[in-house]
C-alpha cells in the first residue's frame, strides 16, 4: 500500500519534519512533484538539515529514497544536497533511487524563470527562481530532457538544441545575465548523477509494492499552491494534491491507503497571491518572530495569518485526507485570543467555498474567536496533558472539518509530536 503525506495550505506545513517521524513505518519514501523550490527542514541529532531534492526518509538507514518522475530535478542542487548529507553518514548510493522519466531542470530554465518574472512587474507570481515553470512547461511542451537521456551518448547535442531554444526566450525577455558559470556546474553535476541509481521508476516502486512493502509518498508545496485547484495563477507549476502521486510515480489510485495531510495551526505564505486571513498588524509579527517563519529555500520572511478552515476543508475534500497532523501548536502559546476562519465574505457574498475568483476578489474573513491556551504546550508529553483550551481549539476544528487531527506537533525536533 501507499500512503500519503501532503501539505494542507500554501506550503512549509512542516512536511519534512512529519516524514522523517513516520519513516520508520515504511520501506521506501518517495517524492512525486516539485522540486528545489520546496525546502524541508529536519533535525537530525540536533542538526538542522533543508532537503530540496532528496525525500525526508533519508536519514533512515535501510530504507529507500526514490525521486519519482513527476519531480522535476536540478542536478546541482541535488549533487550538493548529496554531499551534505554523505558528510552526515549517510550512503546516498545506496539509498536513493532516481526514476529515469524524472525531468531535468537545466540552467536556461532558472534564466527563464527569473526573466518571466521581473516581465511581470508587479504581477509576479512569487516564484522561488528554481527554474521549476518553465521546466514543467517544457515537460507539457514535450521538449523536456529526462535524467534517462543523460545517459545517451548523445546528450550533449540534445542539450543544446533545447538551449538554443530557451535563447531565443531569452533574446526575447532581454535576459542578458551570462549563466556559463551555472552550465560549468551543471556539467559537473551530471556526470555525478550518472553514477547514482537510476531506475525504471514505475516498475521499480510497483515491484516493492507487490513484494508487500510499505510506500510513503511525500509531497512539496500545498494543496493550496495546486497548478489546478490552488490559487491560479499564484502556484507553482506541478499537482502537489494526493492525485498526484499516481503520475508522479506511476502508482494506480487504488493502491493509496491513508492520505495524511499538514496544517499548521495557524497559516502562512511566501511569495504573491490571495491569503484572506493574513495578518498585517503585529499579531502576524508576533507569529513571524515565535515561529520563525523565514523561507527554508529563499529566506524570505513568510506572511502570517491565522488557519483558513474553508481553505482546510476544501484541501481535504480534494485530496481524501484521512487524518491531519497539526504542526506547529506551540507557536500559538502566548497568544490571549486566536481566530478560526470559517467563512469568507467575497465580492460581498458570505461563502464557506473557495470562490473560482479568490484571485481577483476582495475576501473578508469572518472569524470565531478561541481564547488562547496561556500554557506552554512544548511540556506537554500526553494528549491528555493538553490544556482545555488545545481541545475546545482541536475539537471545533474536527467538527468543521469532518477529519480528526490524530497528532499534534509542539516542536521542530523529530520527538516533539503527539498523538491520541
Ligand atoms: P516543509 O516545507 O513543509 O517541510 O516545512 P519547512 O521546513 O519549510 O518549514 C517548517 C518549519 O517549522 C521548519 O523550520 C521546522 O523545523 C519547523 N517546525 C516543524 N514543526 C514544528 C513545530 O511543531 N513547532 C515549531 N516551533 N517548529 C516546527
Ligand atoms: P515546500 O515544499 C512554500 C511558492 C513560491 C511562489 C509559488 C511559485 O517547502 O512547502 P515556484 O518556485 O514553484 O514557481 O513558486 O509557490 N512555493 C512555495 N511556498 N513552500 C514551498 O515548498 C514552495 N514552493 C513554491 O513562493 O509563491
Ligand atoms: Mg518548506
Amino acid at each position: 500500500m501507499v500512503d500519503v503525506i501532503l501539505g494542507l495550505q500554501w506550503g512549509d506545513e512542516g512536511k519534512g519534519k512529519i516524514v522523517d517521524f513516520f519513516a520508520p513505518n515504511y520501506d521506501v519514501i518517495a517524492r512525486f512533484q516539485g522540486g528545489p523550490n520546496a525546502g524541508h527542514t529536519l533535525y537530525v541529532k540536533g542538526e538542522k538539515v533543508v532537503l530540496h531534492q532528496i525525500p525526508s526518509g533519508i536519514f533512515h538507514k535501510g530504507i529507500i529514497n526514490l525521486i519519482g518522475n513527476g519531480v522535476v530535478l536540478d542536478p546541482v542542487t541535488l549533487k550538493k544536497e548529496c554531499d551534505k548529507v554523505a558528510a552526515m553518514g549517510v550512503n546516498v548510493k545506496e539509498n536513493l533511487f532516481i526514476a529515469q522519466r524524472t525531468n531535468l531542470i537545466i540552467p536556461t530554465h532558472r534564466a527563464l524563470d527569473k526573466a518571466a518574472e521581473l516581465a511581470k512587474g508587479d504581477e509576479k507570481i512569487g516564484s522561488t527562481l528554481k527554474g521549476i515553470g518553465p521546466a514543467y512547461m517544457d515537460k507539457t511542451g514535450r521538449n523536456a530532457l529526462r535524467v534517462g537521456d543523460l545517459l545517451d551518448p548523445g546528450f550533449k547535442n540534445l542539450y543544446n538544441k533545447l538551449r538554443a531554444k530557451h535563447q531565443q526566450l531569452l533574446d526575447n525577455y532581454q535576459f542578458k545575465e551570462d549563466i556559463s558559470t551555472w552550465e560549468q556546474e551543471f556539467f559537473e553535476a551530471i556526470e555525478f548523477l550518472k553514477e547514482l541509481n537510476i531506475v525504471n521508476g514505475e516498475y521499480f516502486i510497483n515491484q516493492k509494492i507487490a513484494e508487500g512493502k510499505k510506500v510513503l509518498a511525500e509531497g512539496a508545496q500545498g494543496s493550496m499552491l495546486d497548478v489546478d485547484f490552488g490559487t491560479f495563477p499564484f502556484v507553482t507549476s506541478s499537482n502537489t494534491i494526493s492525485a498526484g502521486v499516481s503520475t508522479g510515480l506511476g502508482i494506480p489510485p487504488n493502491k493509496i491507503g491513508e492520505v495524511i495531510g499538514i496544517t499548521k495551526a495557524y497559516c502562512t505564505r511566501v511569495g504573491s497571491g490571495p491569503f484572506p486571513t493574513e495578518l498585517f498588524d503585529a499579531t502576524g509579527d508576533e507569529l513571524r518572530k515565535i515561529g520563525n517563519e523565514f523561507g527554508a529555500t529563499t529566506g524570505r520572511p513568510r506572511r502570517c495569518g491565522w488557519i483558513d478552515l474553508v481553505a482546510l476543508k476544501f484541501a481535504c475534500m480534494i485530496n481524501g485526507v484521512t487524518q491531519i497532523v497539526m504542526t506547529k501548536a506551540d507557536v500559538l502559546d502566548s497568544f490571549p485570543q486566536l481566530e478560526v476562519c470559517t467563512s469568507y465574505i467575497a465580492g460581498g457574498i458570505e461563502t464557506a467555498e473557495i470562490p473560482f475568483g479568490i484571485s481577483q476578489l476582495k475576501i473578508d474573513p469572518v472569524y470565531k474567536a478561541f481564547k488562547g491556551w496561556g500554557k506552554p504546550v512544548t511540556d506537554c508529553k500526553t494528549w491528555a496533558d493538553f490544556p482545555e483550551q488545545v481541545h475546545l481549539y482541536l475539537n471545533f476544528i474536527n467538527q468543521y472539518l469532518g477529519v480528526e487531527v490524530k497528532y499534534v506537533s509542539n516542536g521542530p525536533g523529530r520527538e516533539q509530536i503527539i498523538f491520541q
